[in-house]
């Protein structure tokens, strides 16, 4: 869930971004935030989870074949025109998806597209608002194991800026039609965005529907992103900051080149192999996808 005030704050960044006539963000800004408290709760939880079902040893990655994730996309426009993101455009944006998460076991397949055409949608879903909801309740496909991937606008004084935003897997339980990844239009290969049209956004998003946080998350103290191969990071990179090492005494420089950092798509790069392993058993502890 994201506070109004947090997304408040968020989008208070953007305000320069929001008023230039060729599209472009200022930094990275995505919704998926989880209190402090309420990941305390999930990670207690997830390891009484992941042990009762037997997931705590997952398997290695190397040598098996890659599940598949079937993937549904909805392309929601304003019009005719804007919004109507190509086929091609989705295919484009299939291959970037899979090569971001070609170490990690999983593999996604379209299994499917729709197009709708609905201007209150396109313009003003966002985290948690009726727009939003009402749209993935009439367009949701699937169950726990499958991706929806809806491309909006993000066009209202609320929901400007934003790149995107996901459900996490230990969400689908209490809210089997929220679950899924919500992308600006543009930020598919070939976009408009300005330094986020390679697709990484949905690799980014894709990143938090298989369970991982920021690389940021808890900054440079506490268990940070639940990941011990993700060095601890203060706040999120943007641009492409080399050699940017915001906490001092952890175990190296910052993953700016991770995909659930705030970086440019060109900068972005990597999943560790702790993410890995942690996404493998978020999806088979609540998504029932055994990998
Ligand atoms: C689509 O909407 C845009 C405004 O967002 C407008 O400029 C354009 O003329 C519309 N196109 C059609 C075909 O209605
Ligand atoms: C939207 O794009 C698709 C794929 O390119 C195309 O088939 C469809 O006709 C377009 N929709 C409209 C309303 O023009
Ligand atoms: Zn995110």
């Amino acid at each position: 869930m994201v506070s109004s005030t947090t997304l408040h704050l968020i989008l208070t960044l953007l305000v320069t971004a929001a008023f230039t006539s060729t599209p472009s963000a200022a930094q990275r800004t995505c919704a998926s935030y989880v209190n402090p408290a309420d990941i305390i709760a999930a990670e207690t939880q997830f390891l009484i989870d992941s042990a009762f079902q037997g997931f705590d040893t997952p398997n290695a990655v190397s040598g098996r074949a890659s599940t598949p994730i079937n993937v549904y996309f909805h392309v929601v426009s304003q019009n005719a025109t804007v919004g109507n993101v190509s086929n091609a455009q989705i295919k484009d944006q299939m291959k970037v998806l899979n090569s971001a998460f070609s170490d990690t076991g999983l593999s996604y397949v379209l299994a499917g597209t729709t197009r709708t055409i609905n201007s209150d949608w396109f313009n003003n879903a966002g985290p948690d608002n009726s727009q939003q909801t009402a749209m993935k309740k009439a367009l949701r496909h699937g169950g726990k194991v499958d991706l929806n991937i809806y491309t909006v606008g993000f066009r209202s004084s609320d929901t400007v800026g934003l790149l995107g935003y996901s459900t996490f897997p230990w969400e689908y339980s209490s809210s089997p039609t929220d679950d899924g990844v919500v992308v600006l239009f543009s930020s598919l290969p070939g976009g408009s965005i300005k330094n986020y049209n390679l697709g990484h956004t949905v690799s980014h998003e894709a990143g938090h529907w298989v369970g991982l946080y920021h690389t940021f998350e808890g900054g440079c103290s506490g268990s940070g992103d639940y990941v011990s191969d993700t060095p601890a990071e203060a706040s999120p990179a943007s641009g492409c900051p080399s050699g940017r090492d915001t906490c001092t005494g952890s175990s190296g420089v910052d993953p700016i080149h991770n995909y659930m950092d705030y970086s440019y798509d060109s900068c972005m790069s990597e999943f560790t192999t702790g993410q890995a392993t942690r996404m493998r058993m978020q999806v088979q502890t609540y998504r029932g996808i055994t990998v």
